[in-house]
């Protein structure tokens, strides 16, 4: 990778399109999943490796359990293996694994996984991996507002506390905005990913599928955050 791109802090990835990649190729939709579990442990190792300080991946939306059970079986099956064994290289790469997302209704094999992948990671500091898992942003939005209530009902804070920082920090995880996000597989939207955090992020609508979205893929994603001109609402470069 060209030393001079600058890298963005914060990019999130809507890892869309595993059951169109295995369906293409004669397999089943779970198909898809094991081999995007390939792709994301060398992008986990890419991204750490460029300098991109916070991950956010959509691994599971709250609206995936309208799925058939045996693929939300297979998948859930597959976060526990993958938080169980598959990611313990994290821990040498020095990477933090957190999550976003509700935990009810998950499994409790798939919370006690996470919960481990969490404290194992917890003291390190190169790339913070923010898993969203059983997330939305519908979602987060309710729980942040319940939130906030609660401490205004018990006197903890006032009305002129609310601000965006104080916002961000009473998000699921209090991480910067997302500067780039990347959803594979060539569709157009959000899906109910981070709205709040992307308010000034870059997109990019690669068509692969995400079991295709390897190290190089990610560098050319990186060629095009380059391209961008971000303004914030100012007149820009
Ligand atoms: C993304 O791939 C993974 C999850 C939503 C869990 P899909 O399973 O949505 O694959 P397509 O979009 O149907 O091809
Ligand atoms: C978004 O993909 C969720 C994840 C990638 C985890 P979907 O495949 O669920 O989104 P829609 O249904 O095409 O909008
Ligand atoms: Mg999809």
């Amino acid at each position: 990778m060209d030393k001079d791109l600058i890298v963005p802090k914060h990019v999130g990835i809507i890892m869309d399109g595993n059951g169109r990649w295995a369906q293409e190729r004669g397999m089943i939709r779970t198909m898809g999943h094991k081999n995007a579990l390939k792709t994301l442990k060398e992008l986990c190792i890419h991204m750490a490796d460029v300098g991109v300080k916070y991950a956010s991946l959509y691994a599971f939306s709250t609206e995936n359990f309208k799925r058939e059970k045996s693929e939300v079986d297979y998948l859930m099956n597959l976060f526990i293996s993958s938080f169980k064994k598959e990611f313990k290289f994290l821990i040498e790469k020095d990477v933090k694994v957190l999550f976003s997302g509700r935990r009810d209704p998950l499994p409790e094999k798939v919370l006690e996984a996470m919960d481990e992948i969490v404290y194992d990671t917890k003291d390190n500091k190169s790339l913070t991996l923010n898993i969203c898992l059983n997330y939305g942003s519908h979602a987060e939005i309710c729980d942040m507002t319940k939130k906030i209530c609660e401490m205004y009902k018990n006197n903890e804070i006032s009305l002129d506390d609310i601000d965006d920082n104080f916002i961000q920090k009473n998000m699921y995880q209090d991480l910067p905005p997302l500067d780039f996000v990347i959803r594979t597989s060539g569709e157009l939207r959000l899906s109910n990913f981070m709205m709040y955090q992307a308010s000034y992020a870059e997109f990019y609508f690669p068509k692969v599928y995400f079991p295709d979205f390897n190290s190089s893929e990610f560098d050319k994603a990186l060629i095009e955050f380059n391209k961008r001109n971000r303004r914030f609402g100012g007149v820009g470069k």
